[in-house]
C-alpha cells in the first residue's frame, strides 16, 4: 500500500502506527487503528469514508486537539506537541460567534493572541473580498446563508496564512450548488497558494475533484484500506466531472465502498 513516500522530501505531517482508543475496558472503542500516513508538502489529500470511520478523530489528532493512544505523529519531522503552528482548521459547523460581526469573527484568533494590527484587518478584508463577502464585513453570522458562513470560516482559517489547512467536511451541510461553487474556489485557492490540505469528506465526487490522493477508510476500527492517486489534469474546473476519466475514479471508489457494505451491496440481508 502506498502511503506517499518516495519523492524524497520530509512529509509535512507523518503518522506512524497511530491508534486512537476512546474509553477503557470492555466498552473501549478503537476509533483509529494502525494509521500510516504521509501528507506531502503542497499536496491535497482527502480522507474519504463513511460516517463513524474515524475521520474527525484523525483530523483532531493531527490538529493536536486529541491525544493519540499509540504510534507517532510528526510535523516537519518533529513530534507533535499540541496544535502545530501555522495550521488553519475549518469544521463542518462553522462555529462563528453570533454576537460578533463577520470581520470580528475572522479576526478572533489573532485577537486572542493579542495581535490586533491594521495589517491583519486589511488582510481579513482582502480575504473576505476574495471569497465574495465584500460588503458583509459588518453583518452578523445569523444574517448570512450557510455558504457565506462557511466562506467566512475559511477566511478565518486563512488569516495567518497557514501552510497546513485541515478541513473536516466543510461543505457537508451545504446545498449541492453552493458546494460545487466552494469546491471550485478551494481548488483555485490551493492552486494559487500551494498550501497543504488535509480534507475530510464522505462525498466521492468532491474527493475526486479536489484531491491529488484519496485515502479510503473503513470503520470498526477506522483504518485506511486503500490509497488512490487522482491523476487528473490541473487546474480543474467543474466540467472535468463530465469526463470518462473522472467517472472512472468515482466508479472505482464507489465499488470499493460497495464491497465494504457501505452502500448495502455487501449486506447479508440483501435479497
Ligand atoms: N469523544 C469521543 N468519545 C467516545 N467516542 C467517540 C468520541 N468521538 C468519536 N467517537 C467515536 O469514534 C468513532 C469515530 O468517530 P468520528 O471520528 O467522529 O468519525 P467520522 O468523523 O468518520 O464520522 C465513532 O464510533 C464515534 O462514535
Ligand atoms: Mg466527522
Amino acid at each position: 500500500m502506498t502511503r506517499g513516500r518516495g519523492n524524497g522530501a520530509t512529509p509535512l505531517v507523518q503518522l506512524n502506527g497511530v491508534w486512537k482508543t476512546y474509553g477503557t475496558g470492555p466498552g473501549a472503542l478503537n476509533a483509529l487503528a494502525e494509521i500510516d500516513l504521509d501528507l506531502r508538502q503542497g499536496e491535497f489529500l482527502s480522507l474519504l469514508g463513511p460516517s463513524g470511520c474515524g475521520k474527525s478523530t484523525l483530523l483532531k489528532c493531527v490538529a493536536g486537539l486529541e491525544p493519540i493512544s499509540r504510534g507517532t505523529i510528526a510535523v516537519k519531522g518533529r513530534p507533535l506537541a499540541g496544535p502545530p503552528e501555522n495550521m488553519g482548521v475549518v469544521f463542518q459547523r462553522d462555529i462563528l460567534l453570533d454576537w460578533r460581526t463577520i470581520l470580528e469573527n475572522v479576526l478572533i484568533v489573532s485577537e486572542f493572541r493579542g495581535r490586533n494590527t491594521k495589517a491583519l484587518k486589511e488582510r481579513a478584508c482582502a480575504l473576505l473580498a476574495r471569497f465574495g463577502l465584500a460588503g458583509s464585513e459588518e453583518r452578523h453570522p445569523w444574517e448570512l446563508s450557510g455558504g457565506m458562513r462557511q466562506r467566512a470560516s475559511i477566511c478565518r482559517a486563512l488569516l495567518d496564512d497557514p501552510d497546513l489547512l485541515l478541513m473536516d467536511e466543510p461543505f457537508g451541510a451545504l446545498d449541492a450548488m453552493t458546494r460545487d461553487d466552494l469546491n471550485l474556489e478551494l481548488a483555485r485557492l490551493w492552486q494559487e497558494t500551494g498550501k497543504t490540505v488535509l480534507f475530510i469528506t464522505h462525498g466521492i465526487q468532491e474527493a475526486v475533484f479536489l484531491s491529488d490522493r484519496v485515502a479510503i477508510m473503513s470503520r470498526n476500527p477506522g483504518r485506511i484500506i486503500e490509497w488512490i492517486d487522482i491523476d487528473l489534469p490541473r487546474p480543474r474546473n467543474l466540467d472535468i466531472s463530465e469526463t470518462p476519466e473522472f467517472g472512472e475514479y468515482v466508479r472505482l471508489i464507489r465499488h470499493r465502498f460497495t464491497e465494504l457494505g457501505v452502500f448495502g451491496g455487501g449486506s447479508p440481508c440483501a435479497t
